[in-house]
């Protein structure tokens, strides 16, 4: 194996033989070429995590579906990135649907952090080409998003490709060290996790009359559910991802959820909501209750507590505070640490030793839970876990082009 084809990650040897790997590579010696598909704030914030935790990184080729912001996020990182770490000149920018091939091809290790909708296209490219890859959440929007990244992520496996996830809290010391005591049982049997995500209002990039549609939508995002999955399947996925790590990662049986627009009713927030409340039925009769909201002037608020029969859990992620309560009492006393940067850390060592990190199921499973509650929410009905995955409704358009496309109504439950 050539150290090129090791790097590239070509070889399902890596798996059996990681002996072979680990020798074929000299720590430190070889270029690490970074492509970036999606060049916004995450896209731009991991590129910098990639050269901090690997000095053999070196920012290499770069697409954004618009060259405007392509510009700005390398304009960040040659201020940041460090002397001689950020090499991209015209021929490796590329903008349009197809720009993320290219940069696929000219890369190493691929950073994925465009609009969610993308991702399982995206994903798939680099997993044929044999790419180690970093893919930012949620990964998919729709059942049929779903099934094609469970099938590259295996493929990936196979092959002993690195895939990481951006299930950031997954990297946070404190929140591991608490759903580690969880996990191995000091509440007893978890009951109920109740999580919340109460947040404020995002960012609108503003309309300009000479946007076709789908610029109009794709530079607003986040407000159309066929790109982002709403705000439910965005943002309060990572609260979403950590009832399921309360229950040791079992999936529910199904989900009961209801929402609407409060806030956010003019026309140019699309057909998103801005408040959800979803539970989790599991098998044993336990349950996983979500609350979130996204209102400006109202309370902040991301908490989580799981109660079991034999103590709570309280996590206050933004304080910093993990405790639990009852007859074994426990609090974290150990270090802070940058989540983002330790995601990459790790990603990168695995790359290095030859080791297959493969977080592909596990950013399906908590993407798939997510779009279970927006399902549930929408339809006003009672959806399972299974119905979930199989489901044939495909939000994303067959092919991507700068054309008109109405923006889809704001779903009613009970008719949608
Ligand atoms: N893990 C976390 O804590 C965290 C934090 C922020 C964002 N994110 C995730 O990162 C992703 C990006 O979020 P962001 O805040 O950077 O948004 P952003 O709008 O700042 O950046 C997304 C970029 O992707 C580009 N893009 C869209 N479609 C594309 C395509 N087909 N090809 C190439 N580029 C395309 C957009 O033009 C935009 O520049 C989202 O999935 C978001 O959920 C994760």
């Amino acid at each position: 194996m050539n150290r090129r084809n090791f790097l590239r990650g070509t070889a399902a040897t890596l798996v059996t033989a990681p002996s072979i790997a680990r020798s074929a590579f000299v720590a430190g010696n070889d270029t690490l070429k970074i492509g970036l598909i999606g060049c916004g704030g995450r896209g731009t914030g991991a590129a910098l995590q990639a050269l901090a935790a690997d000095e053999g990184t070196v920012i290499w080729s770069m697409a954004d579906v618009f060259m405007d912001r392509l510009d700005s996020s390398l304009k960040g990182l040659e201020e940041n990135g460090g002397e001689g770490r950020v090499n991209v000149p015209p021929e490796r920018r590329f903008d349009g649907f197809d720009g993320f091939k290219k940069v696929v091809d000219e890369c190493d290790v691929v950073l994925l952090a465009t609009t969610p909708a993308f991702r399982p296209q995206h994903l798939r490219y680099a997993i044929e080409k044999n790419r180690h890859v970093f893919c930012e959440k949620p990964v998919a929007v729709d059942g049929p998003g779903l099934r094609s990244v469970l099938e590259t992520a295996r493929m990936a496996q196979e092959k002993g490709l690195c895939l990481a996830h951006g299930f950031c809290w997954r990297a946070h010391y404190g929140k591991r060290a608490i759903y580690e005591e969880i996990n191995s049982g000091r509440l007893g049997d978890v009951q109920l996790a109740y999580a919340t995500y109460l947040a404020g209002g995002v960012w609108h990039r503003g309309n300009k009359e000479e946007w076709s549609d789908m610029e109009r939508h794709l530079r607003n995002w986040y407000y159309h559910t066929y790109l982002s999955g709403d705000h439910l399947v965005e943002q309060a996925v990572h609260s979403v991802d950590k009832i399921l790590w309360a229950f040791g990662d079992k999936t529910p049986l199904n989900a009961v959820a209801v929402g609407g627009r409060q806030q956010r009713t003019a026309k140019k927030y699309g057909d998103i909501w801005d408040h959800f409340s979803v539970v989790y039925e599991f098998a044993d009769g336990a349950q996983g209750h979500l609350l979130t909201r996204q209102w400006d002037g109202t309370a902040m608020e991301n908490l989580d507590r799981i109660l079991g029969t034999q103590g709570v859990a309280n996590l206050d992620g933004w304080a910093g505070k993990f405790e639990i309560a009852g007859s074994k009492p426990w609090k974290y006393e150990g270090s802070g640490n940058n989540m983002y940067q330790t995601e990459h850390d790790e990603l990168f060592a695995a790359i290095r030793a030859g080791n297959a990190h493969n977080q592909g199921e596990a950013m399906v499973r908590s993407t798939q839970a997510a779009i279970l509650g927006r399902m549930s929410a929408y339809t006003g009905k009672r959806v399972t876990w299974d119905d979930c995955l199989n489901s044939e409704e495909q939000l994303t358009p067959a092919t991507w082009e700068w054309a008109e496309r109405p923006a889809p109504k704001p779903p009613v439950p009970g008719k949608s």
